[in-house]
């Protein structure tokens, strides 16, 4: 056996301070989240201002508590991931600054990562012995993609959403609904109470074949049907519209999901990105899936949502390709994947 590879990584891009310090790309040593939500919770969603101001505030005491946490110091480190892109500029600048700053001074590879490749290597973690190729799902608060990952770094987009990410589409009609933020949870868990077949919303399925999504027009399907009745001073039944809501979500992201994998004959179709928590999607997934003889894998809550660990494993492969960066890395607010 030759010597372990040690990553530090560090995510900052929205609304959580991350570091994670990874062995050999799968095998978590510590992965501390600092969350924000509570920072937000009263503006409704998240607030650039605040969010970088968050992280310059937390940032070297996560790095810290996860070195601490995983017993080692920077001398035990082979190198230091972070993301670079998409996300917030301001807040991808505190990890990347602090990355970059740490990397320099203690002569560390510095590895840039993509924050949507993150989100698919949360499986590399789960799931110890997964290999690519196979179709992902990656949906969260600001993507919703379908990826053909035929190898590590080699990733061929099947189809991604046209407006609002699934993730957003949540946030948006938990506000609606007055359940507060952030929402995918919280119509998760009202969903449970409620009846999925209780009103119809549209599910857009777009141009035969097509793997790209549309989740605006439900949206305002939702917004419309709430204001009719706002109108006519009737309450809406909120487990009934969550449940409807989400249940046309789950029925589109599902379908589209198993078809692409069943298009590639992929054994696996995989989830990945903060929506993949979805208790309603994953049920759903694991019955379509069996029908189809598709194993239907998906990471635990935790390394679905935003974590450092998933940047350190997807660095990992990339340092191991030679893929490292310089010191004019900077952030790519709308970086591609
Ligand atoms: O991956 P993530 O933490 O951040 C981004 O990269 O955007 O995803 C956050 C998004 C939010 O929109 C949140 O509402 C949604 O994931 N989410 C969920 C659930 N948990 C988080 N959506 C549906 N059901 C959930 N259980
Ligand atoms: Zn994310």
């Amino acid at each position: 056996m030759g010597k372990d590879t040690i990553i530090l990584a560090i995510e900052s891009s929205c609304d959580e301070t991350s570091a994670a310090v990874i062995k050999n790309g799968r095998h978590i040593l510590s992965n501390i989240i600092s969350s924000q939500i509570k920072d937000h919770k009263k503006f409704g969603g998240v607030v650039p201002e605040v969010a970088s101001r968050k992280h310059i505030e937390n940032i070297s005491h996560v790095i810290d508590t996860a070195l601490n946490e995983a017993e080692l110091s920077f001398d035990d480190l082979d190198g230091i991931a972070v993301t670079y892109g998409p996300g917030l500029v301001g807040a991808l600048l505190i990890g990347l600054t602090t990355a970059k700053a740490l990397a320099y001074a203690r002569k560390l590879s510095l590895i840039g990562v993509n924050h949507i490749e993150g989100h698919i290597y949360a499986n590399f973690i789960q799931y110890k012995e997964l290999e690519p190729p196979f179709v992902c799902l990656v949906a969260s608060g600001g993507h919703s993609h379908i990826v053909n990952m035929l190898d590590y770094g080699k990733y061929e987009i099947m189809g991604m959403t046209r407006d609002d990410a699934a993730g957003e589409a949540f946030d948006k009609i938990a506000r609606a609904l007055g359940l507060g933020y952030p929402g995918g949870p919280l119509v998760d868990n009202i969903a449970k109470e409620g009846d999925p077949t209780a009103i119809d919303f549209p599910r857009a399925y777009l141009e035969e074949g097509s793997y790209d999504f549309s989740f605006s027009g439900l949206k305002s399907a939702v917004l419309n049907y709430l204001n009719s009745l706002k109108m006519k001073g009737i309450k809406p039944n909120i487990p009934d519209v969550a449940a409807s809501f989400q249940q046309a979500v789950v029925d589109v992201l599902s379908d589209k999901l198993i078809a692409a994998a069943e298009e590639k004959n992929s054994p696996y179709a995989v989830l990945a990105g903060g929506v993949a928590a979805n208790s309603k999607l994953r049920e759903e997934l694991r019955n379509k899936g069996a029908k189809k003889g598709i194993q239907v894998l998906y990471p635990d809550p935790i390394l679905c949502t935003d974590n450092a660990a998933m940047i350190g494993s997807a660095g990992y492969y990339k340092l191991m390709r030679g893929e490292v960066s310089d010191m004019s890395l900077n952030a790519i607010p709308n970086l591609a994947l």
